[in-house]
Order: C-alpha cells, then sequence, then structure tokens
C-alpha cells in the first residue's frame, strides 16, 4: 500500500488520518507548526503513521491532500509534490476566505487556482462534500461519528453512498476511485476541474452533504446545478 501524505491535521487531516490508517494506509501528516505538535496523534495512530514537516510529508508521499484553504500567497511544496496525485478538499467559503474575483466572475473554480498553485501535479478535487465531523443534530448514538465513517459501507451494500471527484488528471480520478472504494464509498466523475462548481457549497448536491446520497442522486444533483452567473 502506498503512503498517504496528509498535509493538514486540524479536523479533516486528523480524521481521515485514522481512517486511511484503519483501511491499510501508511500516512504521514503534517501541519504548519511541525512535526512535534503532533506527537500524541501519531502515538494513538500506531506504527503506520508518522509525522513531518510539510515538505517532508511532500517528499515522502506517494500522493497527497491538501486538507486547509486555499491562499493565493501560500508557499506550498511545490517541488515535492511535483508529479503526484494531489487531493484538493477545499471549499470556497467568503467568510472564512475572502473572495476570490476569478471565482467570483465564473473565469475559474477554486481548484483551477490550485492547479495553479502545484503546475506540476495531477489535482483532484475530492472528500469536499463529506463532513468530517459528528451529525448536528444528533439523532442517535452514531451520528457522534464522523460522516466519513457514519456513511461508509462496503461495495455493493445497498445503501452505499457516492463522493464526486472532479480533475484534469484522468490518473488522478483513478487514484481517487480507488481511495475511495477502501473508505468505503462509490465515486462520481465529474471531470474536468474547470467543471467542480457543480459540486460547489450551495449547488444542489451541496443540500445532502449530511447524511449522503447514492451514485445515481448524486449524478442528478450535479445535473440540476446552475452555474451562478446563468
Ligand atoms: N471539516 C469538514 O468537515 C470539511 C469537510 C469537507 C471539506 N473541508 C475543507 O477542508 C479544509 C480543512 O478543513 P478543517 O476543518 O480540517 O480545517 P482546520 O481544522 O482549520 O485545519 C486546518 C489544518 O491545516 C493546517 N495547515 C494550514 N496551512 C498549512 C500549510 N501551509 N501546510 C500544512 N498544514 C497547514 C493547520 O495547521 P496548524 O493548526 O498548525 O495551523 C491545521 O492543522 C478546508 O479547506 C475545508 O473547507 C472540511
Amino acid at each position: 500500500m502506498s503512503t498517504f501524505g496528509i498535509l493538514g491535521a486540524g479536523q479533516v487531516g486528523t480524521t481521515l488520518a485514522r481512517v486511511a490508517v484503519a483501511a491499510g494506509y501508511d500516512i504521514v501528516i503534517a501541519n504548519s507548526r511541525g512535526p512535534q505538535t503532533l506527537h500524541d496523534l501519531v502515538r494513538e495512530l500506531g506504527p503506520r503513521a508518522r509525522a513531518a514537516s510539510a515538505s517532508d510529508a511532500a517528499a515522502e508521499a506517494d500522493f497527497a491532500i491538501l486538507a486547509f484553504p486555499y491562499a493565493p500567497d501560500h508557499r506550498l511544496p511545490v517541488e515535492e509534490l511535483a508529479g503526484k496525485v494531489v487531493i484538493d478538499n477545499n471549499n470556497y467559503m467568503v467568510w472564512r476566505d475572502g473572495h476570490f474575483p476569478e471565482v467570483d466572475s465564473g473565469r475559474k473554480t477554486i481548484h483551477e487556482l490550485r492547479q495553479e498553485q502545484l503546475p506540476d501535479s495531477k489535482i483532484v478535487k475530492a472528500f469536499t462534500h463529506v463532513q468530517f465531523h459528528e451529525r448536528h443534530p444528533i439523532r442517535v448514538p452514531e451520528d457522534r461519528q464522523p460522516a466519513i465513517v457514519r456513511l461508509a459501507r462496503p461495495a455493493g451494500h445497498p445503501e452505499r453512498k457516492a463522493l464526486v471527484a472532479s480533475s484534469d488528471h484522468p490518473e488522478a480520478v483513478e487514484l481517487v476511485t480507488r481511495l475511495y472504494d477502501d473508505l468505503g464509498f462509490d465515486i462520481v466523475d465529474n471531470s474536468p476541474l474547470s467543471q467542480s462548481w457543480r459540486s460547489a457549497p450551495g449547488t444542489p448536491m451541496w443540500s445532502h452533504a449530511v447524511d449522503g446520497q447514492s451514485r445515481d442522486e448524486l449524478i442528478r444533483n450535479l445535473q440540476q446545478a446552475r452555474h451562478p452567473l446563468g
């Protein structure tokens, strides 16, 4: 099994580290403050996990995720991630990140901007509409699990849910297909990256993020999305 570089150790990064280790992946995880701050997490995760600086994690990874918001002035490990599949799970949140005129005008998606930051990597939008925290409101005890755990089902299960992916690189979608499957989800390929606005916050599919949607429902909801600029 290949090494999964998880850059970002907040709600998404730590939860994804737990489910990836449980699925048999080796992970190397980083935050912005340094590996010494991740000692307790790595001890909890066991021998499949280690912590590193963001650049070392990027260098050691076979593929990676950027589990933190987009910012135009980010200094990312561009060379260490060159040639690799890099998952971008950021959602464009104006209240948190401010306005990006190219996205507001509809000229680009937030994920195309990420691809421009890492021109030699294979960016794929994934994991953006599954929650890495407990359900709100809690109805039954299992709602305390993050949705990435609560909604996971084996292939062929009647309640199996699907997650979306968008990329300009088919091999990136293939990798995410395997990863989703290993974690208990089907995939809907909504490529290329320029189409990824169809799964942005506020779209029809987005309103089903809490309890998930089947592959057919997700395809239908993506088709029903209307571009914000008409
Ligand atoms: N939470 C969810 O359920 C969810 C679901 C789908 C998508 N998302 C998206 O996932 C992203 C992360 O969300 P979150 O809730 O996990 O955020 P979060 O809890 O604020 O965590 C962000 C993490 O990223 C780290 N970080 C920031 N800049 C970094 C850099 N340049 N290199 C390495 N690590 C860096 C931070 O490190 P420090 O703590 O050291 O600063 C922190 O560990 C967001 O873009 C969000 O839109 C979230």
